[in-house]
């Protein structure tokens, strides 16, 4: 971050200080260029993707098979969940892959091993106690990731309040496309809309007598009452994001659900602006290039819940 962006913090801090105008109620973790689709998306579910429409998806890989999906936030930094990390929380044994349509790509794809990149450490939330809530994990590559058409960062919001309402979201992953059929050969990443169902609706569809489950905390709740639009086995991690004025943002993590595209069952995600404070601790601390002077300024600053972060990371 430069000299002008420490300035901008410092007059914004002292314009609050000083005129006392009300902090603006979201604050937004912008690493350029994060949210921007090279393709628009259709109107249809659980339908084949197109590279480059989902540039944030992730595969988090298990000595090099795909286990659960991710999401790219900065050049180090992917979101996932923490229940992905049961087999094994030792860095060495992980990778992440972006950039590529298939969740196994045929051998002779080198671009795909160019794309992967090896995990340095692995955090899960410190209030992760083996199932939801709190099921969201943060992982910090080895190395900066390349940005390029088809590989670019999601945003991130403080809160995701006005998104409540959403019926045009969407999941995306290479789980199973069924509770019991993995997805086929050629491993196509899928792309399913579904609709936000606040917590009300949600407890009343899950206290149904043959399973009951309390959605609460930072559980969010997307798909349909009907069932048949679901994420599913293997999509765990992945992201769950709506537009806002051409940018997407992500709303959840793929967390859990009682099998896949049932009625009545919607998928259960992560609330990521519950954890915005958290996922920003992290990337302020270890994630900056070099130490900022000016990181002091920005923690106050936010603080004061500002408008809008831009980090150049
Ligand atoms: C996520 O949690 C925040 C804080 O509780 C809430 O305001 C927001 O509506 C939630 N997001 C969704 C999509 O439900
Ligand atoms: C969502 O819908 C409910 C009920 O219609 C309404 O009270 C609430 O204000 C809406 N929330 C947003 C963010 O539009
Ligand atoms: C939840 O959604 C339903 C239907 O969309 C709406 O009637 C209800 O007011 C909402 N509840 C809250 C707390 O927003």
């Amino acid at each position: 971050m430069g000299v002008r962006a420490c300035a901008l913090l410092l007059a914004l801090l002292l314009a609050r200080a000083t005129l006392g105008i009300p902090g603006p109620m979201n604050a937004r973790l912008l690493l350029r260029p994060c949210g921007w689709q090279t393709k628009p998306s259709r109107v249809v579910g659980g339908d084949d993707s197109k590279l480059g429409r989902w540039p944030w998806q992730g595969s988090l890989r298990y000595w090099g098979s795909h286990l659960c999906g991710a999401s790219l936030l900065s050049r180090r930094w992917v979101l996932t969940a923490a229940h992905c990390f049961r087999k094994s929380t030792l860095p060495f044994s992980w990778s992440v892959q972006f950039g590529e349509l298939s969740s196994m790509p045929s051998l002779w794809n080198l671009q795909a091993y160019y794309n992967r990149y090896n995990v340095e450490r692995i955090y899960l939330s410190p209030r992760f106690t083996g199932f939801a809530p709190h099921d969201i994990a943060m992982v910090k590559l080895s190395t900066s990731v390349v940005y390029s058409k088809h590989i670019r960062p999601v945003c991130v919001l403080s809160s995701t309040f006005e998104f409540e309402n959403r019926t045009d979201c969407w999941v995306t992953g290479w789980g199973n496309i069924h509770e019991h059929i993995p997805l086929p050969y050629p491993y196509t990443l899928q792309e399913v809309q579904v609709a936000i169902i606040n917590n009300s609706i949600c407890n009343h569809l899950f206290q149904r007598p043959d399973f009951r489950m309390n959605i609460w905390g930072d559980m969010v709740c997307a798909g349909y009452a009907q069932g048949g639009k679901d994420s599913c086995f293997g999509d765990s991690g992945g992201p769950l994001v709506c537009e806002k004025q051409g940018l997407w943002y992500q709303v959840g993590v793929v967390s859990w659900g009682v099998g896949c595209g049932r009625p009545n069952r919607p998928g259960v995600y992560t609330n990521v602006s519950q954890h915005f404070q958290w996922i920003l601790n992290h990337m302020i601390r270890n994630g900056m290039p070099r130490p900022d002077p000016c990181l002091p300024l920005l923690l106050l600053t936010l603080l004061w819940a500002p408008r809008l972060l831009q980090l150049g990371a």
